[in-house]
């Protein structure tokens, strides 16, 4: 039997990380959410606890169990955090040094080092101007860290954090050393689900422009045609999330992996969902702060070490991605 903790079940990885986890098995899933779980979820989950991932009473209440693997996935995405930089910090940080300090309690107490999947970002990244994004092309993991918001700034916070938790902790006191926990980061690029919208991120746009085409609504993209950053369709980013907490420890190079999958513009996205939807009417307004966080993002990423230490190859390119998932899925979904 698999412990698995969930936090911010109620998302959208969330969401699919459940349905996916619930066919495996001889799994207990733990879910924690602000929100309570709709029927949907609440089927497919053992212990649900409600409330604040960054509440100590609440991570009291899930240090009661002998977690095995724990998929942090709560946080305030790119757009909230900019309306609420201070609440971003303190769920964003503090709730994931809780949640490290609550895994390294429960792996010394069980003997078996806790694996931590921590969802990062795209905006980790930090460029300057266009330029410095066109000439940057595909990046590495270890280029261009320079983030302008307070999301990527948490998150690239929280992966060394992890990494110090899982390597380093207490590295003067007699803590170091103990393989108690294990840290694992995925850097997502936009996710882009056929049943769920997000909310609060800034590469938002993409799955709202399908949604609205969809269900037979106009749509104003809040960023420029010729914007361009890496999106994923949502069953890529749950198999990544999955492939990389089965991977091996030992053919892990590094503890932050990029992963990608495609690179559109918003114009390239209008034009999959004109032909997928003919009626739908897409206009562009761009926002300026919201525009000026999508340019500095990157273009593309290099995710070549993913591919190399744990196999990682996305099953949807843009097309695919469209014509075998999005398309057909999300008819049903507003038919229904
Ligand atoms: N989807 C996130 C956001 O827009 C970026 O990883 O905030």
């Amino acid at each position: 039997m698999i412990t698995t903790l969930i936090t911010g079940a109620n998302g959208e990885i969330g969401h699919s990380l459940l349905e996916t986890l619930s066919s495996q098995p001889d799994r207990k899933i733990i879910a924690l959410d602000l929100a309570p779980l709709g029927d949907a979820l609440a089927r497919h989950v053992h212990v649900h606890v409600q409330g604040d991932v960054s509440d100590p009473n609440v991570v009291a209440q899930l240090d009661q169990h002998d977690i095995d693997e724990i998929y942090h996935l709560a946080a305030l995405l790119s757009t909230s955090s900019e309306k609420n930089p201070e609440g971003a910090h303190n769920v964003n940080v503090n709730g994931t040094m809780g949640l490290l300090m609550m895994a390294r309690r429960i792996g010394t107490r069980t003997g078996k080092a806790v694996k931590f999947l921590f969802p990062s970002t795209i905006a980790v990244y930090g460029m300057k101007s266009i330029e410095e994004k066109n000439n940057a092309g595909a990046v590495t993991e270890f280029e261009h860290l320079q983030p302008t918001t307070m999301y990527g700034i948490n998150k690239v916070y929280c992966e060394q954090l992890g990494a110090y938790m899982s390597d380093r902790f207490g590295q003067l006191t007699d803590e170091r050393g103990a393989k108690v926990l294990d840290f694992r980061a995925l850097r997502f690029p936009g996710l882009i689900s056929a049943t769920t919208v997000p909310t609060g991120g800034t590469s938002d746009y993409a799955p709202e422009m399908i949604h609205a085409a969809a269900q037979g609504k106009a749509y104003a993209c809040f960023v420029r045609p010729d914007a361009r950053i890496p999106f994923m369709a949502m069953p890529d980013g749950v198999k990544a999330l999955l492939d990389l907490a089965a991977a091996p420890m030992e053919n892990l190079t590094q503890r932050v992996y990029n992963i990608g999958a495609f690179s559109p513009s918003a114009e390239e996205i209008a034009v999959k969902v004109k032909s997928a939807f003919p009626s739908a009417e897409i206009t562009y307004a761009p926002h300026p702060q919201r525009q000026a966080i999508v340019d500095s993002w990157c273009g593309d990423v290099n995710d070549s070490a993913a591919r190399r230490d744990w196999g990682w190859t996305p099953d949807f390119d843009m097309e695919r991605a469209f014509n075998e998932y999005l398309m057909p899925i999300i008819s049903q979904v507003y038919a229904g």
